[in-house]
């Protein structure tokens, strides 16, 4: 059996790509034996930096995860042989450019989107989910930064009920905790284990995980 593709993506910068593959990739090793390979297409090079860190914090034999870089026309074929050898493939993809992000969707078994709580956010991602679907490939909007306590206005719910059976039903809220884990390498599921950051990525990994069987039977 090979390992499953997940692509981060969304052309808006700043969306908590980097943020969402991180937390991901350690959310998924929690069970024993599950090994996670990230693979970076952003030649920003945050997820390297990322790792960086997390080596001086846990030693370089200690982060857990196989780390890999990519060109974007590259990025395929290395998700599918790094598919062969791990459980899951994380790809982090660079901001812009939907172009960009073509070889690492059409890999993917998964395109996960953040979006922001603004409608503008929601229609910026409609190039990304088009692209998905006409791939075949199955793609889940996943609400990020959202204010805690907040109701979702009007506009926005209207937005998002174009994509609505595409939208992840957990919301990752706007904590601190999210950004600080990862100034040491880290992520909440390690820096604040019991946390509501933590249960929130917890529970995304598990839809993840329930999306990805369904592909596998259908
Ligand atoms: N749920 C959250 N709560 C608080 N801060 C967050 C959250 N998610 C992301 N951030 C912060 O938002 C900023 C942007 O996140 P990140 O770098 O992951 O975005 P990105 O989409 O990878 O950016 P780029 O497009 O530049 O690659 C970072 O400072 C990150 O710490
Ligand atoms: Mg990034």
């Amino acid at each position: 059996m090979t390992g499953r593709i997940i692509t981060i993506t969304q052309q808006k910068g700043g969306s908590s790509k980097t943020t969402l593959t991180t937390h991901l990739a350690v959310a998924l090793t929690t069970r024993r034996g599950i090994r996670v390979a990230l693979l970076d297409v952003d030649p920003q090079g945050s997820l390297g930096e990322w790792l960086e860190a997390r080596e001086e914090t846990l030693g370089e034999d200690g982060t857990g995860l196989i780390f890999r870089t990519a060109s974007s026309w590259g990025a395929r074929r290395e998700a599918r042989s790094l598919a062969r050898d791990y459980d899951y493939v994380i790809i982090d993809t660079p901001p812009k450019s939907d172009r960009e992000a073509r070889p690492a969707i059409e890999a993917a078994d998964l395109v996960a989107i953040p979006v922001q709580p603004s409608p503008v956010d929601v229609w910026a991602s409609a190039q990304t989910l088009n692209m998905a679907t006409g791939e075949n490939v199955p793609a889940m909007l996943v609400l990020n930064r959202v204010p805690p306590r907040a109701a979702l206005t009007g506009e926005m719910i209207e937005a998002l009920s174009k994509f609505s059976p595409m939208t992840a039903k957990t919301r990752l809220v706007n904590r601190v905790a999210f950004a600080a884990s990862m100034s040491d390498g880290l992520t909440v599921t390690e820096s604040a284990p019991s946390s509501k950051a933590a249960e929130e990525i917890a529970a995304l990994a598990d839809e993840v995980k329930k999306m990805l069987r369904r592909k596998q039977a259908a």
